[in-house]
């Protein structure tokens, strides 16, 4: 059985084929300069709401999504699908339905006050008319099972893990190559695998609006939080020993 009792060395199984992997590596200063420089990279990075109309390549779009794509996934089998328009008539249909939606969270009540509580600094509303301004919107979904031809169905593994980075990695791409976005979830969102004639076995995990940020963009003056309150370091004096049985002491 794949994954047995083998105790050598990996791989465990000799099922399957495998291919040398060499990761080019740096010196102690090269890795910190290299990871400093992306950190100035990725600070730099926000979410954009006021866009310009000026045109984005195809290409360009292309190449965020095979970078996102490289994301891992589980068991390897990519639960994403990156479903792109730059039609005015469906980027039209987009905001529309989705400024509908948001009516309803902002003005009808349905967003929770605490939730309205904590977006109110972000100075957002139901109105999103960057959806039309954008030379690009990409929907991203996530597959929550394989659906195939015969009509049988596979599972797929960690779905939101999955999309999560490859989200991730598609919102880093757009930003090295100088292009803004924003994450957004026009809450709920079912109405887009319609709109955009999607099967049922993908439901709709992030919409991004795609372009350059308006010369006269503006963002909230967030902070984020400091290394020391995002990053616990643990050690033998300060781990949990519930269910702890050392080997050897
Ligand atoms: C899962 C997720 C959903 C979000 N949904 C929305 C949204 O619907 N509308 C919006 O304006 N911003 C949305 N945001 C953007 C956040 O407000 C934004 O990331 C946060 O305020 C931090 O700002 P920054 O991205 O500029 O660092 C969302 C972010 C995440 C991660």
């Amino acid at each position: 059985m794949p994954g047995d009792t083998f105790d050598g060395e990996y791989p465990y199984t000799d099922v399957g084929e495998y291919v040398e992997y060499r990761q080019p590596s740096y010196g102690e200063a090269e890795t910190l300069e290299r990871g400093r420089e992306f950190l100035a990279l990725m600070d730099g990075r926000r979410s954009v709401r006021q866009f310009s109309d000026k045109p984005v390549s195809r290409a360009a779009i292309d190449v965020a999504i095979q970078a996102a794509s490289t994301a891992p996934s589980g068991a390897h089998l990519q639960p994403w699908r990156f479903v792109i328009t730059e039609d005015p008539m469906v980027k039209r249909a987009i905001r529309e339905a989705a400024e509908e939606e948001e009516r309803v969270n902002y003005l009808d009540g349905r967003m929770p006050e605490d939730w309205q509580r904590d977006i109110a600094r972000l100075g957002t509303g139901w109105r999103k008319p960057y959806l039309e301004t954008v030379p690009w919107i990409v929907v991203l979904f996530e597959e929550r099972y394989r659906q195939f031809d015969d009509g049988a169905r596979g599972k797929n593994y960690y779905v939101k893990e999955s999309v999560g980075i490859a989200a991730g990695m598609f919102i880093t791409a757009l930003h090295t190559m100088g292009l803004a976005t924003l994450t957004h979830t026009p809450s709920p969102m079912a109405f887009l695998t319609k709109l955009l004639g999607r099967p049922g076995n993908e439901r709709p995990f992030i919409l991004f609006p795609i372009g350059y940020a308006a010369d006269d963009a503006v963002v909230p003056a967030l902070e984020r939080k400091r290394l020391d309150e995002v990053m616990i370091e643990v050690d033998t004096s300060t781990m949990g020993t519930e269910g702890f049985n050392p080997v050897s002491s």
